[in-house]
């Protein structure tokens, strides 16, 4: 096995429950945190549990792409690349067609496309020059599937899911190895301004969720999980 113990990891939505729980265990583990999020109060939240200095935490707009410049350029100073990323930034717009405007797209792929975009651009770099490492994202079960009133949602989780797997034929002589992840529902705050008719608890626990993902990090490198899918046992689309 890998060992996970000292290993540079930027967990992206360090702020939301996926994420926290994650830094919690990666923490455990022994790794070396760079946590992002928007919400600066919870990052230093998260940030004290798991032992991470300031420096090492980075509010951050990852829609923008300046922003995510401007973390990476902070990153890089303290790292010349990271180990592992782990995109768990993402939002959760589901709402039917007639309800959707404009700006719910917009948002939607900004945040759940753009944001990853903008952060291979970013991280990828010196990553390739270092020949290897591993980035994690989490189109979830959406990003293969429909389900009615994800329209948008799921655009954007579908454009993510195509775009890191034709990223992955552009990295196949070197060691980068990529995993996505298709979560089911997840019991987060995700779901606290989605207006649906859910049974949160059938969910998968964000602990659960990050158990998985915690599992990919120390994967040995002689092989990937290129893809990996949780699903709550009641309610499995794919
Ligand atoms: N929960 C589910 O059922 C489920 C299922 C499948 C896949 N997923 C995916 O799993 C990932 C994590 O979700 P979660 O359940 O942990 O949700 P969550 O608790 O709502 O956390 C979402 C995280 O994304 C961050 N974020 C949102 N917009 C951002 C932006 N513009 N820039 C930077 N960060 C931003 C939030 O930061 P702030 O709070 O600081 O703003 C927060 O840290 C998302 O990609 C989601 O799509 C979730």
């Amino acid at each position: 096995m890998d060992k996970i113990k000292g290993k540079h990891i930027l967990i992206t939505g360090a702020s939301g429950d996926i994420g926290r729980a994650l830094a919690v265990q990666l923490h455990s583990s022994g790794a070396i945190l760079y946590l992002s999020g928007r919400d600066s109060q919870r990052l230093t939240d998260v940030a004290a549990t798991c032992a991470v200095p300031p420096e090492r935490i980075f509010p951050a707009d990852l829609r923008l792409s300046g922003s995510v410049k401007t973390m990476a350029e902070k990153v890089h100073k303290l790292t010349p690349q990271l180990d592992i990323i782990i995109h768990a930034a993402g939002i959760g717009i589901i709402k039917p067609l007639e309800q959707l405007t404009e700006e719910d797209l917009r948002t939607s792929m900004e945040t759940n496309f753009y944001s990853f975009f903008h952060l291979m651009k970013e991280f990828l770099p010196p990553m390739k020059n270092s020949g290897k490492g591993l980035v994690i994202n989490i189109p979830g079960v959406l990003g293969k599937t429909p389900m009615a009133g994800a329209s948008v949602y799921a655009a954007a989780k579908y454009a993510l899911n195509g775009f890191i797997k034709s990223v992955r034929e552009e990295l196949k002589r070197t060691e980068i190895r990529i995993s996505e992840v298709f979560l089911g529902g997840v019991d987060s705050a995700f779901w606290d301004t989605i207006d649906m008719r859910v049974q949160r608890d059938k969910m998968i626990k964000p602990e659960d969720a990050a158990r998985a993902i915690w599992y990919l990090c120390q994967q040995p490198s002689s092989g990937v999980v290129s893809e990996l899918v949780l699903q709550p046992f009641n309610h499995q689309a794919i």
